[in-house]
């Protein structure tokens, strides 16, 4: 049922309430991930720039049989471009990469580029060039809604009272232990959908002893419970899967979290071990000394094409 459910953005377009996260998943696999998807009845696909499988993903909804119309696509533009030039170029290789007309969602994927992310600076003015070549492109047709993603309040506040379009959507980490429920509020009061990008936290859930209780309680997995909270705080969850039994079983949500144990859920503190994605930007300290940022940023442009 959840895979037909749709909101509403500011501007009037729908967008399916479920998404299909698709960070680290490469390109040669992601076709055959999306198509598996749709077959299920996902209509929801959230990629990036950064993960280097917008290719793939293109060519999974190609693959399905249905029609463009029937998806929504959302892609972020790299967090290191940040100039109103650049931003042109990487929608028009976006537009190429998937292989598709026109854009359902396209985000800025972080304020600072992820070297930087969380050091204090907050690029007011470069957000404000790349943000001027997403409204161009909104209002040319090329982009159906056009938002931002890790943005903090100060990051809103300016494309709000500086730019043309308020942004519709602002994706953030949030997951249960882990909910920024000031910022979620402030994004709806602007109009904003809020997106809860690691609804699983990136898998680390799943280890959960209390969260395993609970689920159980329910009759349900620890990743239904993760989604299911989400969707209950009225939030667009986007989980990663590669497993078709997972792909099943994220959808299968027919089930209520009851408000003692929603609140319960938004209480608990985050006490999450990321483990070796601890080394991402957006899981790490919020603060680091620029030794530990460096190390940080060559471990992580090492080992990934990009990130989160
Ligand atoms: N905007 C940003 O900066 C940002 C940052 C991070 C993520 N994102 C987006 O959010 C998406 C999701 O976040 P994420 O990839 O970090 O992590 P996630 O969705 O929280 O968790 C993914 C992990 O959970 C496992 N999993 C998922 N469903 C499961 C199930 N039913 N049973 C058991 N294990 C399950 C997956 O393994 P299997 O594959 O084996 O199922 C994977 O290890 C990303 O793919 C990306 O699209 C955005």
């Amino acid at each position: 049922m959840t895979l037909g459910e749709t909101f509403t953005l500011a501007n009037g377009v729908t967008i399916p309430k479920l998404g299909l996260g698709t960070w680290r998943i490469d390109d040669g696999d992601v076709a055959r991930i999306v198509r598996k998807a749709a077959e299920i009845g996902y209509r929801h696909v959230d990629t990036a720039q950064a993960y280097g499988n917008e290719r793939g993903v293109g060519e999974g909804l190609r693959a399905s049989g249905i029609s463009r119309t029937n998806f929504f696509v959302t892609t972020k533009l790299a967090a290191e471009v940040k100039t109103y030039g650049e931003t042109k170029k990487r929608i028009e290789g976006s537009l190429r990469s998937l292989g598709l007309d026109y854009i359902d969602l396209m985000l800025i994927h972080s304020p600072q580029p992820w070297a930087e992310f969380r050091e204090g600076g907050h690029f007011f003015e470069e957000n404000l060039e790349a943000w001027r070549a997403l409204e161009e492109a909104y209002s040319a047709g090329k982009i159906r809604a056009i938002g931002v993603s890790n943005f903090e309040r100060e990051d809103l506040d300016n494309l709000l009272n500086n730019g043309s379009v308020a942004p519709m959507v602002n994706q953030v980490l949030t997951h249960i232990g882990n909910t920024p429920f000031d910022l979620i509020d402030y994004s709806r009061s602007k109009g904003m959908l809020v997106e809860a990008y690691s609804p699983v936290a990136h898998g680390a859930a799943l280890a959960d002893a209390n969260l395993a209780a609970l689920a159980d309680k329910h009759g349900v997995s620890v990743a239904q419970l993760c989604i299911r909270y989400c969707l209950q705080l009225g939030l667009v969850p986007l989980p990663k899967t590669s497993n078709t039994a997972h792909l099943r079983d994220n959808a299968a949500l027919d089930f209520t979290i009851s408000d003692m144990d929603m609140a319960t859920l938004k209480g608990v503190k985050n006490t999450v071990d990321y483990g070796e994605a601890a080394a991402f930007p957006v899981f790490g300290k919020k603060r680091k000394s620029a030794v530990e940022s460096a190390q940080d940023f060559l471990f992580t442009t090492d080992r990934m094409k990009g990130m989160n």
